[in-house]
């Protein structure tokens, strides 16, 4: 896949069901990404172990990731798609990136410290080195754009560091990998019970997921928070009621937007109505995904294809950057 264009890197991890944080999020910016740059997009398979040791369901887990990936429209020929689990060299980067992090380092990092909050019981090397593996998951393309949320930002600034100190050590190898977005600010998804965004660990009922059947969505949205409407004229928006507004935003015409955003202004807004707006709305966007998703998980040979597929694009990449690491390194006896 060797092209001029610019190397973009990014993953997900196999844990749940996505939702329309991650759509919105994450994967309308792959999609847009794929004609302008070259791709890797990875399912984080070995990352997830830090977290789910129980491996039962993570085939079909993975399967499911990539299916919706491809529906929301993810070319795998356009773009390298693959299982982080098949990229041999980068489980080799990662060893020898370790011996460049320190242990003070990785304790301070947000998400190791919520992880053991979380986990009290399974604090592993790997839930503390997770950071590394994500920075070998990027320098293993050299890649320069890595289109992830806010939460990733310090996962990505040691990624930086990590770079510069191989750099720096054993020889110029690594560009120094940067977050990438289509908009200033980040799309927020609030979720459906009125504060916070959607998430996998929230409660299920606030989340649309992509899996989502239609008469769940309309329960789904129906449920949402309002109250009698707003009192007098230009009143102050609560914040559950402006978060729908935020979700219409995603998913709903400027037009009727605008003409709920009036009744508001004027105190004639009939929320039931807004609601059932949102609801179809919503089913119009997730319902052909969902059948979508469903056909390609129906065809398992055509999803391993697709894997087969992405690994030989990453690992083509992959070889070329683990043999000039072990070159800089002077780990090549032989030659
Ligand atoms: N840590 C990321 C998350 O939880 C997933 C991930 C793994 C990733 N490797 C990556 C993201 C490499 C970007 C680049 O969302």
């Amino acid at each position: 896949m060797r092209s001029n264009k610019e190397i973009v890197m990014s993953g997900i991890r196999p844990t749940g069901f996505l939702h329309l944080g991650n759509y919105f999020g994450a994967i309308r910016n792959y999609v847009r990404m794929q004609d302008d740059f070259e791709c890797y997009f990875m399912v984080a398979d070995l990352h997830s172990l830090t977290t789910h040791p129980d491996t039962s369901s993570l085939k079909s887990t993975v399967y499911r990731v990539l299916a919706e990936n491809i529906a929301c429209g993810l070319d795998p020929d356009k773009v390298a798609l693959y299982c982080q689990s098949h990229i041999y060299e980068t489980g080799e980067l990662y060893l020898y990136l370790n011996m460049l992090a320190y242990k003070g380092e990785l304790e301070k990092t947000a998400t190791f410290k919520e992880k053991i909050r979380l986990q009290p019981e399974n604090i592993n090397a790997g839930l503390l080195t997770y950071p590394v593996l994500q920075a070998a998951d990027i320098l293993i393309h050299r890649a320069k754009y890595v289109p992830v949320g806010k939460d990733q930002e310090q996962h990505l600034e040691m990624a930086r560091t990590f770079a510069n100190r191989f750099n720096h050590r054993y020889g110029e190898v690594f560009p120094e990998p940067m977050a990438f977005n289509y908009s200033m600010d980040l799309v927020k998804v609030p979720s459906l019970n009125g504060s916070g965004k959607m998430s996998k660990s929230e409660n299920q009922m606030a989340t649309l997921y992509l899996a989502d059947e239609d008469e769940v969505i309309r329960k789904k949205v129906m449920k949402t928070k309002t109250d009698e409407g707003p009192k007098e004229m230009n009143a102050k928006m609560p914040d559950y009621i402006e978060n729908i507004f935020l979700l219409m935003k995603l998913v709903s015409n400027g037009e009727i937007i605008q003409k709920y955003r009036s009744d508001y202004e004027t105190c004639t807004i009939r929320y039931g109505d807004m609601k059932k707006q949102l609801a179809e709305d919503m089913v119009l966007f997730i319902s052909p995904i969902r059948k979508k998703v469903k056909e390609l998980l129906s065809d398992e040979k055509y999803l391993q294809k697709v894997m087969e597929q992405g690994a030989e694009k990453a690992r083509n990449s992959a070889e070329v950057t683990i043999r000039a690491v072990r070159e800089v390194m002077g780990l090549n006896y032989f030659s």
